[in-house]
């Protein structure tokens, strides 16, 4: 059936240039690339752009700290990042960066334009400023006591421990993350973005079926608690852009990600004949625009985004598209369990299409977490993939490579079930088109396993024994690789490298949506090699051991900008297992020695006796008790938590205490059976 050529730009979120890609990170990138690959496959003029994201303080921080240039820093991880991608086989048609010079002029002329039409607001906030660095500290950046549950070594914005959130002069204790200097507060003159002025637009915008009906609901909730004006400037030192008309500021971060991927889409144009910005877009512009990204960062998109083009003159998205969060076995990706896996360690020892496989059969079009369990990831891919789709190949293939010279029988045998699978083809379409990858793969599986109870009934095996029946054998594996055919072509979006090596096996140009049809027959094919091996247990045991080794340092630049809080929907809560709790080491430990701590609200410092061993500890605990009423008191800690470096020195070891808070924190009285050293079970 003839349909229009459609004229798409499809994006993924930049990814930070400070750090590796992770597996929670290629949810997106494989959930676009297979939209992106489908597109192509149905005839459509598909582009799938993105860049890195290399602005920020983090980034200026994380350079700083390696002793380089942001811009080496930015140019390594770049060079890493589509390392990554190209290895997992995702196809972007460009890959830029948001500090590029189509960046900088399209941010600018942004900026320009918003400011011209009134939409830029000045004016002198007071925030925390670190003396002995010079610079003012974003709220991630702060770290303290949490003013609600009294937690330690909080950051600014919330509470890791109770969830609270509050600004970062609540926090109790505060001290720089970067030079442990108590934060001082100072003015400075910022440039907001008049996000209000944009409400009617918004408002009329989803309703137009931009949004998921969950992002939909939650947008009403920000319009309920109102729109407020958008801090887009950031102090020197900072690395990004200067604006324009304010030497010394500079854009924050979030004002030219999005930006950047129009300036990524620029830069195509620039180096290809066919493209016009214009037609992408221009508020005229015919061509559809669709934006995929994590629902942690919807607020960014839906809001800021939409009413920034809108200022400025630009055509709004068609879609932004949702993703929930990656948990691994259930739980939030951890490093100490090995299930914070970056995509190069899965690369080491795992097969890409493996991975792209497992996420298109979880991904539906709504926004829910999904989940990587590692033994059904094993058992699945083994199943599907290798037990069935690529089995219907290679029970057929030996026979026609030395019965029959490599040649396909001149008719299909089984005219009924060849066009049962083909007709499948446009449920199949629908459910990639609404991004019900998961409904696709389970469709594509019903069919592998009728193909695989065709050949079973048929016994391609015992007919090719028997005298006289070659013909019957060559129809039998002439369906099976047509069978297979149809398969493979469908899975093609999802299984790039191998449909590329079933094209070379069949010997047929590029599958794709307008060929499945037609039947190889008559036709000769190469010989079979096999096409994807088991997953094994060793190789993914491996990959969660190198990833336990690539525990980095915990870093301190935090993944997230702190304003993204009222985007936060449903944060996953880590459970952990009994193996993680075995892990903590508790120990009964005598109080030696209590006493105050200069400059600290609610600290003691305590000197622990844990059988013959001393440890200094620094304890949130002075609401409670007086120094005195703790000497010679027996209490529980942590007696393997790594030594932690605190404004005051360093504490080795964490004392467990319970109760809401403020005097009541009880810690154990002396009691005649514990004694110091002994563990706590
Ligand atoms: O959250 C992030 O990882 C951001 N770097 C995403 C930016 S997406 C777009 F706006 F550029
Ligand atoms: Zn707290």
């Amino acid at each position: 059936m003839a349909q229009t050529k459609r004229k798409i730009l499809i994006t993924s979120a930049l990814p930070y240039a400070n750090g590796p890609i992770h597996l929670g990170h290629l949810v997106e990138y494989i959930q676009t690339d297979i939209w992106n690959r489908f597109q192509k496959m149905r005839g459509h003029d598909c582009t799938y752009v993105c860049a890195d994201d290399a602005h920020g303080t983090p980034i200026m921080l994380r350079a700083q700290n390696e002793g380089i240039e942001p811009e080496e820093l930015i140019a390594r991880v770049a060079r890493e990042h589509q390392a990554d991608f190209a290895d997992f086989a995702i196809a972007f048609d460009n890959y830029h960066s948001t500090h590029s010079p189509e960046n900088r002029e399209l941010a600018t002329l942004i900026y320009q334009r918003l400011r011209d039409g009134g939409h830029i607001a000045t004016r002198t906030i007071t925030q925390a400023y670190d003396p002995e660095k010079a610079m003012f500290l974003p709220d991630r950046f702060i770290k303290g006591t949490c003013p609600k549950c009294g937690a330690e070594d909080q950051y600014g914005d919330s509470c890791e421990a109770c969830g609270a959130t509050y600004s970062p002069t609540e926090l109790k204790n505060a001290v720089s993350a970067i030079s442990g200097a108590t934060p001082i507060e100072k003015e400075s003159e910022h440039h907001f973005f008049k996000l209000g002025d944009f409400e009617g637009m918004l408002q009329y915008w989803i309703k137009g079926d931009h949004l998921q009906p969950e992002i939909a609901h939650k947008l009403k909730e920000w319009f309920d608690a109102g729109l407020q004006d958008w801090d887009i400037s950031r102090d020197a030192p900072y690395f990004g852009f200067e604006i324009p008309d304010a030497p010394g500021k500079f854009f924050y971060v979030w004002l030219d990600a999005p930006i950047g991927y129009m300036a990524s889409f620029k830069n195509l144009c620039n180096k290809t004949d066919g493209y016009d910005f214009n037609a992408y877009w221009s508020k005229e512009s015919k061509a559809e625009l669709y934006h995929f990204i994590g629902k942690d960062i919807a607020y960014f998109h839906t809001l800021f985004w939409p009413a920034m083009l809108t200022g400025s003159g630009f055509r709004t998205p068609n879609a932004v598209y949702c993703h929930g969060f990656l948990t691994v076995n259930g739980s939030k990706m951890s490093k100490s369990r090995g299930t914070f896996i970056m995509a190069r360690t899965y690369l080491d020892h795992l097969n890409p299409e493996y991975l792209r496989y497992y996420f298109a059969a979880k991904l539906g079009s709504g926004i829910d977490d999904i989940d990587l369990n590692l033994e059904d990831f094993q058992a699945r891919v083994n199943a599907d993939l290798v037990g069935k789709v690529v089995n219907i190949a290679s029970r057929c293939a030996g026979f026609i490579d030395k019965r029959f010279n490599g040649q396909l029988a001149g008719d299909l045998a089984e005219p009924d079930l060849q066009r049962e699978f083909t007709a499948a083809g446009t449920a199949i379409a629908q459910h990639y088109e609404r991004r019900e990858y998961g409904h696709a793969m389970r469709t594509i599986m019903a069919l592998a396993d009728k193909a695989n109870v065709y050949i079973d009934e048929q016994k391609p095996w015992v007919v090719a024994k028997e005298e006289g029946k070659g013909q019957q054998l060559h129809d039998i594996c002439t369906m099976g690789i047509n069978l297979f055919h149809v398969l493979m072509t469908y899975l093609k979006p999802v299984l790039p490298v191998t449909a590329k090596k079933a094209e070379e096996f069949l010997n047929i140009k590029p599958m794709s949506w307008s060929n499945y049809e037609v039947p190889l027959t008559g036709h000769h094919i190469n010989k079979f090699t096999p096409l994807m091996t088991r997953v094994e247990s060793d190789k993914i045991e491996a990959m969660r051991e190198a990833s336990k080794q690539h525990l980095e340092k915990t870093d301190t630049t935090p993944a997230k900008p702190a304003t993204k809080a009222p985007s936060n929907i449903e944060p996953v809560a880590e459970t952990i297992q009994y193996d993680d709790f075995a892990r903590i080491d508790l120990r009964i430990a005598r109080i030696v020695k209590a006493q105050h701590v200069e400059g600290a609200d609610k600290l003691l410092q305590l000197t622990l006796d844990i059988g013959g061993e001393t440890r200094n500890v620094f304890a949130g605990i002075k609401s409670a008790y007086k120094p005195e009423e703790l000497e010679g008191r027996l209490t529980v800690m942590v007696a393997n938590l790594a030594p932690r470096k605190m404004k005051f020195g360093m504490s080795e070891g964490m004392v467990l205490a319970a109760g809401p808070g403020g005097k009541e924190l009880f810690i154990l009285n002396p009691d005649e059976g514990a004694e110091p050293g002994m563990r706590v079970k």
